[in-house]
């Protein structure tokens, strides 16, 4: 079978078996061929709560299947490659904040998206990369405990001035890879280009950007752009994907080590073998963690708008 083939399959066989396929922007481009739905943590988290289907399965790694499972409690949610985990999601437990909030009294605890749903139980509200300021702002809480990324915090700490923050010592090692080095080198490489970097990437990184934003913030502006050529600053596969997208600008990636090994576990035969139903893992969450981790992401869904 070749690739258009199995594709054909994974289409015919997902309406058939009232099959909802979401995949984050990092996924490859021949699952985002068969896919429902492709988007950035925060918009998958809104469609995950409003998908018809019974049965979702996630192309992405296990944090974002299980806010599946928080926010849809009644639907099968599978994780298409149960290997695919998020390395900065298993950074930081519950005891790790438990033990944070009794050193840290008076202060409210954010916990960005990329974390285990027991850990989210623990919180006072779930922010992405593309909803952080905004709910931030909207806190009644002057004083904020941000984990597990400081560098989305830094990010955000410098938007939101009449705040004071706390951080963790965690964050992405995809996008910690990359550095200012990469930024001259690339720089100096492609002068016409436009800097276009993720918030995870380090403050000396972000400071040198044109535009800092999610998976699909960085893609939508590269489609607005009258600009032709962006370095990019996040992981390797949104370079692809706007080659795709855009045939006729030109993009270059940040630091060939910007590559997240998580994401590329799931292969387009992972998702169809989830689809056909002999395949991935069904999450299964205790009833407590649902209903408890789901507070803070409802809560990030209201404000985030
Ligand atoms: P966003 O798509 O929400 O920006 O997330 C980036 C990321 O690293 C997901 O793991
Ligand atoms: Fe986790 Fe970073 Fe990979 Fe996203 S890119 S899944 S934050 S390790």
């Amino acid at each position: 079978m070749n690739t258009r083939e199995l594709q054909d399959r994974i289409i015919e066989m997902k309406k058939k078996n009232d099959v909802c396929i979401l995949a984050h922007a990092y996924q490859s481009q021949d699952i985002w061929e068969v896919a429902d739905f492709i988007g950035d943590s925060f918009a998958l988290s809104k469609k995950a709560a409003a998908t018809p289907q019974k049965t979702i399965v996630m192309s992405g790694v296990r944090f974002m299947a299980e806010t599946c499972k928080t926010l849809s409690p009644d639907k099968k949610v599978i994780l298409a490659n149960p290997v695919a985990g998020c390395p900065m999601a298993m950074e930081m437990n519950r005891e790790d904040v438990l033990k944070m909030q009794e050193e840290n009294p008076g202060y409210a605890t954010v916990a960005y998206i990329n974390t285990t749903a027991e850990l989210k139980t623990a919180v006072n509200v779930v922010v992405t990369s593309s909803s952080a300021v905004k709910i931030i702002r909207a806190l009644p809480d002057k004083n904020i405990l941000f984990i597990p990324d400081p560098n989305l915090g830094d990010w955000v700490q410098k938007q939101c001035p009449e705040k004071n923050f706390k951080f963790y010592n965690g964050g992405c090692p995809t996008h910690m890879r990359t550095g200012s080095s990469d930024v001259k080198r690339m720089r100096a490489a492609h002068p016409d280009a436009l800097l276009l970097v993720h918030p995870e990437c380090r403050p000396s990184v972000v400071e040198m950007a044109d535009y800092v934003g999610s998976t699909t913030g960085i893609m939508k502006y590269a489609g607005e752009s009258d600009a032709s050529q962006f370095i990019i600053g996040t992981e390797a596969s949104i370079v692809q994907h706007l080659q795709f997208q855009y045939p006729d600008k030109q993009f270059y990636l940040l630091s060939e080590n910007c590559v997240c090994y998580n994401m590329k576990m799931t292969t387009l035969m992972d998702v169809y073998n989830a689809v056909a139903g002999k395949g991935g893992e069904e999450i299964v969450l205790p009833e407590e963690v649902i209903t408890l981790s789901r507070k803070p992401i409802d809560r990030m869904i209201q404000l985030g708008g």
